[in-house]
């Protein structure tokens, strides 16, 4: 399957998640063997970009970004694909450090991307999704971000702002990474936004999506606020198209 893909990186953005990343980097490495992992550390305080730099140095497929300070989700896996594309990787996986994104679930998400997906996202809210142990107020925050967000942008995906994803190195080409300005989480909105507006294909495969149960979320009131403003602003700017070809 793999040969078909061409390389694999995984990309996991890290923020004091010292105590997760081995035991994430090495079910990775064990669950897609061929593929490499890049994690990409903004100089967590709790230490984590030097347990990211033991694991690199032990094993040949691992790698480090280190990035100066905390600048958000979305700016991490920005710099991580563009990372990977100068490194020539054809598929750019994003994963979470804290053991939500289960990686023996991701062949299952690389066999959608090799059926002819151009973006491949790994689903609560499609049939078959799951969340475990997540506490009722973010499941609803969940639900409602997704009910606001397909009723503001009219686009065709039940989780769009799921992080446990697979893009072809060819989609990030074509939306274009420099005009993002999404800093927080609702940069996985932006991308599904700007890989529907392009024509390309999205799949969603249902996930089990486990709660974390080392260390905190890094979600907050700002992070919610940006992604309220944004998917307002582009829903608005969008409406024009809407309005001319109803769905
Ligand atoms: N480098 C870096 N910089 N990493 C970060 C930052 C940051 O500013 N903020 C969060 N991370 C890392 C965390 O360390 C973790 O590995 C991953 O990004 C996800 O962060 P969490 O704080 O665990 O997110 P969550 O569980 O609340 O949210 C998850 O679900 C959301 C949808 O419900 C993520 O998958 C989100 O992407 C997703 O939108
Ligand atoms: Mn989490």
């Amino acid at each position: 399957m793999e040969r078909m893909l061409g390389r694999v990186l995984v990309i996991v953005p890290t923020y004091n998640e010292r105590e997760n990343l081995p035991a994430i980097a090495e079910r990775v490495r064990a669950a897609v063997p061929e593929a490499h992992l890049l994690i990409a550390d903004d100089n967590s305080p709790d230490g984590t970009g030097a347990v990211a730099d033991e694991l690199a140095a032990g094993d040949d497929h691992v790698h480090v970004l280190h990035r100066p300070g905390k600048q958000g989700l979305g700016a991490a896996y920005i710099a991580g694909f563009r990372w990977g594309l100068e490194e020539g990787f054809d598929v750019l996986v994003e994963m979470d450090a804290d053991g939500s994104h289960q990686p023996e679930e991701l062949p299952k998400l690389l066999e959608a991307l090799a059926d002819g997906a151009d973006l491949v996202i790994g689903s609560r809210w499609v049939p078959g999704g799951k969340v475990v142990n997540w506490p009722g107020s973010r499941e609803f925050l969940s639900r409602g971000a997704n009910v606001y967000t397909r009723m503001m942008l009219g686009v065709p995906v039940r989780d769009a702002t799921a992080g446990f994803r697979v893009y072809r190195a060819g989609t990030l080409e074509k939306i274009g990474l420099d005009d993002v300005e999404s800093q927080g989480y609702c940069f996985q909105v932006d991308l599904t936004l700007r890989t529907v507006r392009n024509g390309l294909r999205v799949a969603e495969v249902p996930i089990t999506f486990v709660d974390r149960t080392v260390g905190a979320s890094k979600m907050n009131r700002a992070i919610v606020g940006e992604a309220l403003w944004r998917v307002t602003l582009w829903g608005f700017s969008g409406l024009p198209q809407r309005l001319r070809r109803p769905r």
